[in-house]
């Protein structure tokens, strides 16, 4: 019985490929080893403040940027090295890939906006 609750979940695994690329992308970007992207990038990779303080110059924030237009290069890049204060992570390209996916899928809206104008092709 034991043993079977540990296959199960294998075998379904096994099954098909029931999760989709989208979700994924989703759920690394969502809890990537332990710390999440969206703590610091937002939902949808917009920004968001990190955490607000006070020192000698007054009120300050520390935000996590805007990643949305970041292209897959630069967040392989972002993700594989070290930092102030986002953690490095050991993530493989094709998990950087995914959530690159998923954020460009999730902020196709957004970003429609700039392919007119941007758009080398
Ligand atoms: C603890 C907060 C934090 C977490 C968690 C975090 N980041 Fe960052 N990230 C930052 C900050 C702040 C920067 C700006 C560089 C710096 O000072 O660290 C940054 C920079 C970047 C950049 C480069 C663009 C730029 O503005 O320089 C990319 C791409 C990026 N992060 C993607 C990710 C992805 C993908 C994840 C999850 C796998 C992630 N980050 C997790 C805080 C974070």
């Amino acid at each position: 019985m034991r043993l079977l609750l540990i296959l199960l979940p294998l075998m379904l695994w096994g099954e098909e490929d029931f999760i989709s690329h989208y979700e994924y992308g989703e759920m690394l970007y969502a809890n990537p080893r332990g710390v999440s992207c969206a703590q610091c990038h937002g939902e949808s990779g917009e920004g968001q403040i990190i955490v607000e303080y006070r020192d000698i110059h007054g009120k300050q924030a520390l935000k996590g940027s805007d990643i949305r237009r970041d292209s897959l290069d630069d967040m392989i890049k972002a993700v594989s090295t070290y930092h102030k204060v986002m953690p490095r992570y050991y993530l493989t390209n094709e998990e950087v890939k995914a959530i690159y996916d998923y954020l460009q899928k999730k902020n196709q809206a957004y970003l429609s906006q700039f392919t007119e104008s941007n758009s080398t092709e």
